[in-house]
């Protein structure tokens, strides 16, 4: 599929997706969802790609929400409709995804944009990053799961707040908030972002994916936390990765992993 709305590129074992519609301060129209549920979904199942950092393009900003100019057609059944296909097709996607994913938050992260972010793994943001779920300002709520990935992420008082007076948030308060893992500045932004990934790249692939479900299961209502960490761990015994990385540091050398 040839990508009109993303770029993405591949930089070793890491693959980049730009969100390219700088224009519009790369807010994410329907056409840019279905490429990105393309894009995301080869990623995850491309064995050369190890992890996806998602950033947009320009210096002014991540994602500015959702598309508001698709908004004004919509009735119940389509709002209903947009909500959950792009929860379903993108942001659950990448959440609970096999592969590691960095946002690269370079700019304001309103709305769908904020929502983005907080389905990847980890955030990292510039300085300059403006973050908030404006939804209410539009007679909306968030729909790509901001209410509950927010709420999960600093609690229900501030997620409230955040959501409630549609206030954006600078990315000190972000992080002040637990929000964002590292704030630094736009120039150190995708270098610390490929830091990080490749630092995990390192790892032992089956190993992450384990982590991501079991870390993921502590916040899925109705599912034994404790109990998917021990189903995780013990499939791990299963993997030519586990006895790699035994052989490895007991003959004291590195471990190198395949995956398998
Ligand atoms: N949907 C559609 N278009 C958007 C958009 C969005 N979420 N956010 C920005 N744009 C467009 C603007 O309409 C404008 O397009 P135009 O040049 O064709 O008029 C362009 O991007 C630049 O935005 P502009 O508003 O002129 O930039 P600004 O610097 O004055 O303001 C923001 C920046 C982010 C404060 C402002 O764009 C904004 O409030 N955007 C909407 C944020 C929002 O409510 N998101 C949640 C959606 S659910």
């Amino acid at each position: 599929m040839a990508f009109e709305n993303i770029i993405v590129e591949q930089k070793d074992r890491l693959q980049y997706i730009t969100i390219n519609r700088e224009s519009k301060l790369n807010a994410l129209n329907q056409a840019t969802l279905k490429e990105l549920h393309v894009a995301i979904t080869d990623a995850f199942t491309n064995s050369q790609v190890g992890g996806l950092i998602i950033t947009g393009s320009g210096q002014k900003a991540f994602v500015a929400g959702a598309d508001i100019s698709e908004f004004a057609l919509l009735d119940v059944e389509g709002g209903t409709l947009l909500a959950r296909e792009g929860q379903t097709n993108v942001f659950d996607l990448i959440e609970n995804g096999p592969k590691p994913v960095i946002a690269a938050v370079n700019g304001f992260a309103l709305g769908g944009g904020l929502e983005l972010a907080m389905a990847c793994h980890i955030r990292i943001v510039s300085d300059n990053a403006k973050m908030g779920l404006p939804e209410v300002t539009l007679g909306l709520i968030p729909g790509y799961g901001g209410t509950q990935r927010l709420t999960r992420l600093v609690g229900k008082g501030k997620a409230l707040e955040m959501i409630m007076t549609a206030d954006m948030i600078t990315a000190a308060q972000a992080y002040e908030f637990g929000l964002v893992n590292y704030v630094v500045s736009q120039e150190e932004l995708l270098p610390k972002a490929e830091e990080l990934l490749n630092k995990m790249l390192l790892r032992a692939p089956l190993a992450l994916a384990s982590a991501i479900k079991a870390v993921n299961a502590a916040a899925a209502p109705g599912v034994n936390g404790f109990g998917v960490e021990i189903a995780e761990f013990g499939k791990c015994f299963a993997t030519e990765d586990l006895k790699e990385g035994v052989s490895a540091f007991l003959e004291k050398r590195k471990p190198d992993f395949k995956g398998k």
